[in-house]
């Protein structure tokens, strides 16, 4: 078999086999296929699509590019949240700590920023000294000692979703549904975990746009894990418009530390509680999600979930110290401010280009070797639905380098509409899938 012959097969639209793909896999993962065969297979494939049994076939490929870890020497049940990505979507960095100190065990295998949204690893590594490289035996340590674990795809865990996950962020082929699928089930499938829960974003800042769409990309991921033996449910959310206020390294890792001290804004406060209660009911710690939703509350407000978090920050070599001095965290140097040219509603915004925007100040990378610098950020001041005067501000945005800031300026104004109506509020919890 050669690489060459796959890719012209499938630029004119033909199925792969099992073989084909594994043969692909194994070949990129081994370093015996280079990645510009690799980068233009994943875009003759975002272009022609996957067949359900190519997906399957892909997932599993990329499960057994590495190990299948379990922890049989840790008690009591092991469950995990992906969401598919957004901007602003800080999540994991408050769910984990709130369902360790429920009891369950949370072993997270995440990934790095990916298109125009942040990763979960790139902001945990904006606190000092944090280390989401962990060997195999530290991650079974530290998940061990306090419930909980964040590491990204290794050499031995998910190592095909490692390299192919960096080619697609700066190739442009990232949103596919089957390459999503492949991509988020080979890590979660790997890491031990008996329940996963899915938070499958849609809007104009999700990479799958329209909720039907996002659907289809639940339903296939959670049919993915029951097929595995695992429980899993998927909630469709909103991303018309960024997760909470704050976008940006540093920032986020702010704006998840004030959830997690019973502060923090309302929208982000109210989708980690209900990812929550969800893996505290999958995960069987409770008999129903509304218990699950209690539970959450009690351990933010007891101030367990934070001092979970505080625990396993220290755990991963990071300063735990930014748990109450956030001045620790990377800063930039300069601010500037967006301000509306309108008055009116907030009715819409192409949440997108926030991120964009933020990659193009240093929030993101362009090509795979690029750096990151966490202090660069964006305050959001607006939700939609809120009223508007010309001349407020719509965005802060921090930065250091003023390279590229006229352009990202022009992107975030340009991503605002405003009407004379109120629109209609919109859910942030759209549909379940799975449940
Ligand atoms: N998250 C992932 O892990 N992979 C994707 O392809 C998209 C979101």
């Amino acid at each position: 078999m050669r690489a060459v012959d796959l890719i012209r097969k499938k630029r004119d639209s033909g199925e792969h086999s099992r073989d084909e793909i594994n043969f692909l896999i194994s070949g990129y993962t081994r370093g015996e296929i280079p990645d510009y065969q690799m980068s233009a297979w994943l875009m003759a494939t975002w272009i022609r699509g996957l067949s359900r049994a190519e997906i399957a076939a892909l997932t599993e490929a990329m499960l057994h590019s590495g190990e299948v870890v379990s922890f049989p020497e840790i008690a009591g049940k092991k469950v995990d949240k992906h969401s598919t990505g957004g901007v602003g979507d800080k999540t994991s960095l408050i769910l984990a700590p709130i369902v360790a100190a429920g009891g369950l065990h949370v072993p997270m295998i995440s990934g790095r920023g990916l298109g125009h949204t942040g990763g979960t690893l790139d902001k945990l590594e904006a606190i000092p000294g944090f280390n989401t490289a962990l060997t195999l035996a530290d991650f079974r340590r530290v998940l061990g000692e306090c419930g909980m674990a964040l590491i990204g795809q290794t050499a031995e865990i998910a190592p095909a979703d490692k390299k192919i996950y960096a080619l697609r962020d700066v190739t442009s082929t990232v949103e596919n549904v089957g390459l999503i699928c492949a991509s988020i089930m080979s890590k979660k499938l790997a890491e031990g975990i008996d329940a996963l829960v899915l938070d499958v974003k849609t809007g104009s800042g999700a990479f799958i746009e329209k909720e039907e769409d996002a659907v289809r990309l639940a339903e296939l991921m959670v049919e993915t894990a029951q097929r595995m033996g695992k429980k899993a449910v998927a909630l469709i959310t909103d991303m018309d418009q960024p997760l909470g206020r704050l976008a940006g390294h540093s920032h986020e890792v702010i704006e998840s530390l004030e959830v997690l001290k019973g502060r923090g804004a309302a929208d982000l406060r109210d989708l980690s509680s209900e990812l929550s209660a969800w893996m505290l009911y999958l995960g069987e710690r409770t008999k129903s999600v509304d218990e699950g939703r209690e539970l959450a509350q009690k351990l933010l407000a007891s101030g367990e979930a934070l001092e979970k978090f505080h625990r396993g920050i220290a755990l991963q070599g990071g300063d735990a110290r930014v748990v109450y001095d956030y001045s620790i965290l990377p800063q930039a140097k300069n601010r500037a401010e967006v301000k509306s040219t309108t008055s009116g509603f907030l009715a819409a915004t192409n949440c997108m280009e926030f991120g964009v925007a933020l990659a193009m100040l240093g929030g993101g990378r362009e090509k795979k070797e690029d750096k990151i610098d966490p202090g660069v950020g964006l305050e959001f001041h607006k939700r939609i639905g809120d009223r508007v005067s010309a001349g407020e501000t719509l965005v802060t945005i921090f930065y250091n380098s003023d390279t590229k800031l006229a352009e990202a300026t022009q992107r975030i104004q340009e991503s605002f509409s405003i009407t004379s109506q109120r629109p209609e509020p919109k859910k942030l919890i759209r549909r379940l899938v799975g449940a």
